[in-house]
């Protein structure tokens, strides 16, 4: 075949490849950059939607499927990079990361701390470069999770001065928090305001550096903190978390109608603690009520991001310093998390696919 045509038709043919999470062709998605053949070798720059750790494979194996059938043996040189998504405001802050998400519950003690903890480990996991923010003043948990209480926090002066903070690391995560920056006894008598700047503090003077994850480990409810972070950090979106309890869901439910009033971008619903596999003989009790959460993503008309077992292992590994996803005896819970984590993704690139294709409005003056 003339070398021309050849490369005309693996074209069209690349175009026609499905995104597997998105529902649309890599042609519609703008994402074959540029194709080539060198000596006889393909050369073919991809642009996909992020994060690519999960789809990646997927793709080139359907690509080098493609090129051998057009151009049989001819070798494939493949590069991917990401595309840039359009942020929801117009921010300064964080500038090298990518994905920005929260995790948030109505109600509190329903294992938000330890969704964030787990989550973070999963996405590193996968390759990921992910950051733990933990901004829960009144019980600061990421130190506890991941085993850092007492552990000072390091510091450097930048060009104007200025003193950045240095996450710790901890399993491959970057983590800071409140925690760090403050005593435990000074929350209980800040204001709002004085909360959100020392909120403010962690996301805008630590040195979190090029990220594709940063999760936000947040306070229950609707306070100060939430609505800082909604007007000024331009999140990905919002994974929102409750038990099974009826309390749990009503006080979600007004979490995410506040969330939706500020445009912070509903990820999914994960419901905890949803059922209990007794060690022995293997049956599965709904202790506090079955399919709540479920239920609930649908009437606000969001995915279902999964269950999580109520596990004596998540409160054993929060005392020993590593999260549950980690722990030489918590294969079993990991398998929820990494389900978990899978849809997360899902819909974080659902996401950035639309902001791609529709980017926020700007105004300018
Ligand atoms: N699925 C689970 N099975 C057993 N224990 C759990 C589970 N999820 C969380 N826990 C335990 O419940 C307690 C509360 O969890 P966690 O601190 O993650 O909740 P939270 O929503 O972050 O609380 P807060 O609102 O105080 O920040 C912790 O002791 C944790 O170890
Ligand atoms: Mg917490």
């Amino acid at each position: 075949m003339e070398s021309s045509t050849a490369l005309e038709s693996l074209r069209q043919r690349l175009e026609q490849l499905p995104d597997p999470d998105l529902g649309r062709t890599l042609g519609e998605l703008s994402a074959v950059h540029s194709l080539q053949l060198r000596d006889g070798r393909v050369e073919l720059y991809l642009e996909l939607i992020p994060p690519l750790q999960w789809v990646a494979r997927h793709i080139e194996q359907s690509c080098r499927a493609v090129v051998e059938q057009v151009l049989p043996g001819a070798e494939l040189e493949l590069y991917v990079r990401e595309k840039e998504v359009p942020r929801p405001l117009p921010s300064p802050v964080l500038p090298g990361v990518t994905n920005l998400i929260a995790v948030a519950s109505g109600k509190g003690g329903v294992g938000k701390s330890t969704v964030a903890a787990n989550i973070a480990v999963m996405l590193a996991q996968s390759g990921a470069r992910v950051g733990l923010l933990d901004a829960d003043i009144y019980g600061p948990s990421a130190p506890v999770l991941f085993g850092l209480q007492d552990a000072p926090l390091a510091a450097r002066k930048d060009e104007q001065g200025r003193v950045i903070g240095i996450p710790h690391e901890r399993f491959g995560i970057r983590i800071a928090s409140m925690g760090f920056v403050m005593q435990r006894d000074q929350a209980a008598i800040l204001r709002g305001p004085l909360l959100a700047g020392y909120f403010m503090t962690l996301v805008e003077q630590m040195d979190w550096g090029e990220l594709d994850f940063l999760v936000f480990d947040l306070p229950p409810g609707t306070g100060d903190i939430q609505l800082t972070m909604a007007q000024r950090v331009p999140l990905t979106g919002v994974v929102l978390v409750t038990t099974p309890h009826e309390l749990a869901l009503a006080d979600l439910r007004r979490s995410a109608t506040m969330f939706r009033r500020v445009n912070v971008a509903l990820l999914g619903v994960v419901e905890n603690m949803s059922f209990f596999r007794c060690p022995s003989c293997g049956h599965v009790e709904h202790l506090f009520g079955e399919g709540g959460g479920a239920r609930l993503a649908q009437e606000l008309g969001i995915p279902f991001l999964g269950e999580l077992p109520l596990d004596g292992l998540l409160q054993r590994a929060a005392d020993e310093g590593i999260p549950a996803a980690l722990h030489p005896a918590g294969a079993h819970v990991r398998e929820y998390f990494e389900r978990l984590v899978e849809r997360l993704v899902l819909q974080v690139r659902r996401i950035n696919a639309e902001r791609v294709q529709t980017p926020p409005l700007e105004l300018s003056l």
